[in-house]
C-alpha cells in the first residue's frame, strides 16, 4: 500500500505526533477522583442541584431536543427567556443564542463580514474565530498579542467598506485582559465594530461577573458586540451574541451556522437560566475566583490573571506533560496547552481557578503546584486536561 494512502498517512501523524510529544488524549474526568484546576465550570454550577434541576424542568416542558432550527420550529419560549434576562445582565438591549460558543463565534463573524470587510484579529484569538474568518471572503490582518498601536496602523491603512476587530476580553489560554477601552476608542474613530468574546470573563470579571465590557462601560454601546459562552461559568452548554436588536435581526436572517442548526437545547438553556439566576442572588462567587486565582498565580510563581486562568509558561511539551502526569498522581487536574494549540508555540500549563475551592483545597493545590512547576518529572501517574 502507497504510504500516502489512507489510513497510513494517519498513522504516520500519529507517529510523528508522539514523537514529539504532541499527541493529544481524551481527559475522562469522570473516572479520577481529582481536584480540578483544569477545566472552565469557574463557579461550580455545572452540579449545582439548582443548575441540574432547570435542566430537569426544561426538558420535562419542552422535550430532550429543539427538534429544528430556530426558523422552522425549533424557537421556544426558553430560549427568549434566556436571551432577554442574559442581555438585561451583560447590560445588552438583545441576545441571541446559540447551541455552544463555538457557534455563536462563527456566526457574528460570518454574517457581519463580507469581501469589503477588513478584519483584525489578536494573534491570541480562539480556534472558533479563527474559523469563523476562514469562513469569510474578507481580508484578515493578524496583530500581534494585545499591541493597539498595530490595530491601529491596520484599521489606519485600510481600504475596506467596513471592518470589524476581534478580541477575547480575557485570553483564553494566556489569561490576560484586552485593552478594551483603547481598542473601543479605535473602533469609534475608524467607524469600526469591536467584537468581543467574553467567554472566560462572564461570571468572573466585571460588576457582578457581567463581563469586562460591562466592566468598562461599553456594554450596549452599538459599535461593540460581545459573544460567550453557557459553557464555562454558567455549568451549562451553547453560546450567545449580544448586541443591539439590530445585530440581533441580521444573525437571525444571515448567520448560517445559526440558521442551519438546530436550536439550542431545552435543558442547556434550562441550566443556564438558572446558573444565571444563582449568580444574580450571590454577587460575591466572581470575587472569589479572582481570589483564588491570585492564591494559585502566587504558588505557581506567576503574576495574578485578570480572571480565572492561570497560565504558566513550561519548556517545552514534554515537560509540560510531565507536570500534569505528577499533578495527577498527586490529586491535582491541571491543564496544558501545547502547539498547535498556541500560537506563539509556547507549552504552557493552563490552571484554572473556582470559586468554590476552600482552603483546605486551596492549600494541597499550592503544594503540588511548586512541587511539580520545579520538577516536573515526578513519578507519572494517568493524566488528563491536555490539549
Ligand atoms: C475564548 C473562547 N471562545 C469560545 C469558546 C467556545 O465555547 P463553547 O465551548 O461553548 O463552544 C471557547 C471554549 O473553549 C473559548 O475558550
Amino acid at each position: 500500500m502507497n504510504e500516502s494512502s489512507f489510513p497510513a498517512w494517519l498513522a504516520d501523524q500519529a507517529a510523528d505526533r508522539a514523537e514529539r510529544g504532541l499527541a493529544r488524549r481524551l481527559a475522562h474526568s469522570d473516572e479520577q477522583r481529582l481536584l480540578d484546576l483544569a477545566g472552565n465550570d469557574y463557579l461550580g454550577l455545572a452540579r449545582d442541584p439548582r443548575v441540574v434541576a432547570g435542566a430537569v424542568a426544561a426538558a420535562r416542558a419542552y422535550g430532550a431536543g429543539a427538534g429544528a432550527s430556530r426558523l422552522v420550529s425549533g424557537t421556544l419560549s426558553i430560549h427568549t427567556e434566556l436571551e432577554r434576562a442574559m442581555a438585561a445582565f451583560a447590560g445588552f438591549p438583545a441576545a441571541l443564542c446559540f447551541s455552544t460558543g463555538y457557534h455563536a463565534n462563527l456566526s457574528v463573524v460570518q454574517a457581519l463580514a463580507d469581501a469589503d470587510t477588513l478584519i483584525v484579529s489578536d494573534a491570541h484569538i480562539h480556534a472558533s474565530m479563527i474559523d469563523a474568518c476562514r469562513l469569510t471572503r474578507a481580508t484578515v490582518t493578524v496583530t500581534p498579542h494585545n499591541d493597539v498601536a498595530a490595530v491601529a496602523r491596520a484599521l489606519g491603512g485600510r481600504s475596506q467598506r467596513r471592518a470589524l476587530v476581534l478580541a477575547e476580553t480575557i485570553y483564553s489560554v494566556l489569561g490576560d485582559a484586552a485593552p478594551l477601552a483603547e481598542l473601543a476608542e479605535l473602533v469609534a474613530a475608524r467607524d469600526a465594530v469591536l467584537i468581543a468574546d467574553e467567554a472566560h470573563a462572564f461570571g468572573v470579571g466585571g460588576p457582578g461577573g457581567r463581563g469586562l465590557l460591562a466592566a468598562s462601560g461599553l456594554a450596549g454601546r452599538p459599535d461593540v458586540v460581545a459573544t460567550g459562552t453557557l459553557s464555562k461559568s454558567f455549568g451549562s452548554q451553547g453560546g450567545l451574541v449580544l448586541g443591539s436588536a439590530a445585530v440581533r435581526e441580521h444573525l437571525v436572517n444571515r448567520a448560517r451556522p445559526f440558521i442551519y442548526d438546530t436550536g439550542l437545547a431545552p435543558a442547556a438553556a434550562g441550566a443556564a437560566l438558572a446558573a444565571l439566576r444563582v449568580l444574580e442572588a450571590a454577587p460575591e462567587l466572581p470575587g472569589r475566583v479572582r481570589r483564588n486565582a491570585a492564591f494559585l498565580a502566587d504558588a505557581a510563581g506567576v503574576a495574578a490573571p485578570a480572571g480565572a486562568v492561570l497560565s504558566v509558561p513550561m519548556p517545552g511539551p514534554r515537560e509540560a506533560l510531565a507536570a500534569v502526569a505528577a499533578a495527577a498522581g498527586h490529586g491535582l487536574r491541571i491543564g496544558c496547552f501545547r502547539p498547535p494549540s498556541t500560537p506563539d508555540g509556547v507549552s504552557r500549563l493552563r490552571l484554572t481557578a473556582h470559586a468554590h475551592h476552600g482552603d483546605d483545597d486551596l492549600a494541597m493545590a499550592a503544594k503540588v503546584l511548586r512541587l511539580v512547576i520545579s520538577a516536573p518529572d515526578e513519578p507519572a501517574a494517568p493524566g488528563g486536561g491536555e490539549q
